[in-house]
């Protein structure tokens, strides 16, 4: 198989990585791609302000089967519908499906109809409305959560529990950038519980659940600081009943593929489903039409099966496989993994310090214990890092205990000289009586 990765972070590292184990990928070719993900391929010969059309036709004459996208905005952009019209297999929903991310407010109206169970909400247009139903709906809760409806970078939601939250929410939602995602808004209730993601390759034939997996988003230890990206995640999920998987399959991803079809919608691609559990049950948190950044990392090493055939599956470029799909679903062992950020992460834009990272971290090919890089760039031939989520350190042992031990003995060497660096150290540590 000829494969192009669309993305550039560690998420898109790891998925390149992952590509490589396989026995049939023949070529790997990325764009844009970063210096540690061209050891696993080539980048695509186009210019990084490539229009998608363009990226697209270019794929397709370079004689690309498949299209693999890891972030969300080239979904929101319709890259999916440019590779359709010219027939190149994409392994990312269309547009109008990948709305379920970029629009929350589609999301809920979907969830809505299909009978998915999610918080109460109410969708509002402009402030004064958003403020007056916010307000309103805090008299009748202890809480509410406001949303802007479109992409915007994790920023856009705020859970209040006063009115001069609600107002600072307001400051926020309407005057401080994000005002187009905020054109509408979602208000809705506030969920108490654990939350959790949930991840499943979707196309043709039977939906393939990946797992679930827990993020760390504050930025410090014992979950305070502000919310990131994803500092670092664990998968599996030993607090979850066993049956989780069949219950979110049964109750948000079948009644979601039928209400889709009503509407003449098919998804294809990876569906992010987050999750708040709680004694009663589970509710669905968002829906995201991608892998998710770090939860990404942690599944692709700790799922054993190849997911260049498993894509190919999903895209009908290989008959569905029963047998190679029942029988790589082991789920044995723990996987961890820790990210390391910049000083400045995650509001500044100037690091202290500069680290030259050692290549020999990405050599190891063991999934014992691997290496992807996001904000890391060749100088001089060197690998120095930049701002931002720099590196994502994964270790996969028997239990998380071990896990953890691995993954913190390698980065307390790799960061012994290196000024600044933040990352926290209690990913999975509330899991070591759990397995
Ligand atoms: P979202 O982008 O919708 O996933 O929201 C980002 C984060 O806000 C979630 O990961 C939750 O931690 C929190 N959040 C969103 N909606 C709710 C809700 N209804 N109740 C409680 N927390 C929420
Ligand atoms: N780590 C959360 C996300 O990718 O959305």
């Amino acid at each position: 198989m000829k494969i192009l990765l669309i993305g550039s972070g560690a998420r898109e590292h790891a998925l390149a990585w992952k590509f490589r184990q396989s026995d049939i990928t023949d070529e790997l070719w990325i764009w844009p791609g970063s210096p540690t993900m061209l050891a696993h391929g080539q980048r695509l010969d186009i210019g990084n302000d490539a229009r998608w059309e363009d990226l697209a036709r270019y794929a397709k004459n370079q004689g690309i089967d498949f299209v693999v996208v890891g972030p969300e905005q080239p979904l929101e952009d319709g890259f999916a519908d440019a590779c359709q019209l010219i027939g190149l297999s994409c392994f990312g929903p269309l547009q109008a499906a990948a709305r379920l991310e970029s629009s929350k407010a589609f999301s809920k109206e979907v969830m809505a109809a299909a009978g998915i169970p999610t918080a109460a909400f109410f969708v509002v247009k402009g402030e004064a409305e958003c403020r007056a139903k916010a307000r309103e709906s805090l008299q009748r809760s202890h809480g509410v959560v406001n949303k802007a409806s479109g992409l915007a970078s994790g920023k856009g939601v705020f859970v209040c529990f006063d009115e001069a939250s609600i107002e600072e929410a307001c400051q926020r939602l309407y005057y401080s950038g994000m005002a187009k995602a905020a054109e509408t808004v979602v208000i809705e209730e506030v969920l108490t519980g654990r939350e959790c993601s949930f991840f499943v390759f979707m196309g043709e034939g039977e939906p393939t659940p990946l797992g679930f997996a827990v993020d760390h988003k504050r930025l410090k230890d014992g979950d305070i600081g502000p919310n990131t990206g994803g500092m670092g995640c664990y998968t599996p999920v030993p607090w979850l009943p066993a049956d989780a998987g069949d219950q979110v399959m049964a109750k948000v991803v079948q009644p979601l593929i039928a209400e889709l079809a009503k509407r003449g919608m098919k998804y294809t691609g990876c569906l992010y489903v987050g999750l708040m559990w709680n004694d009663e049950g589970f509710a669905v948190v968002e829906f995201n039409a991608r892998l998710g950044d770090p939860e990404a990392e942690v599944l692709a090493v700790h799922d054993k099966r190849d997911w260049t055939k498993l894509i190919a599956m999903k895209l009908g470029l290989l008959p569905e496989d029963r047998h190679f799909l029942a029988a790589a679903k082991d789920n044995s062992g723990a996987t961890v993994c820790v990210v390391l950020a910049s000083s400045c992460y995650p509001f500044g834009d100037s690091p202290t310090g500069r680290y030259v990272v050692p290549k020999s971290v990405f050599a190891n090919t063991n999934p014992e214990l691997c290496a992807f890089a996001a904000a890391v760039r060749l100088e001089k031939d060197e690998l120095v890092t930049g701002k931002g989520r720099m590196l994502t350190i994964v270790t996969h042992a028997a239990t998380f205990a071990e896990a953890r031990k691995k993954s913190y003995a390698h980065i307390d060497v790799l960061t012994k000289d290196w000024q600044g660096v933040q990352f926290r150290r209690d990913i999975g540590s509330v899991l070591e009586n759990d397995r």
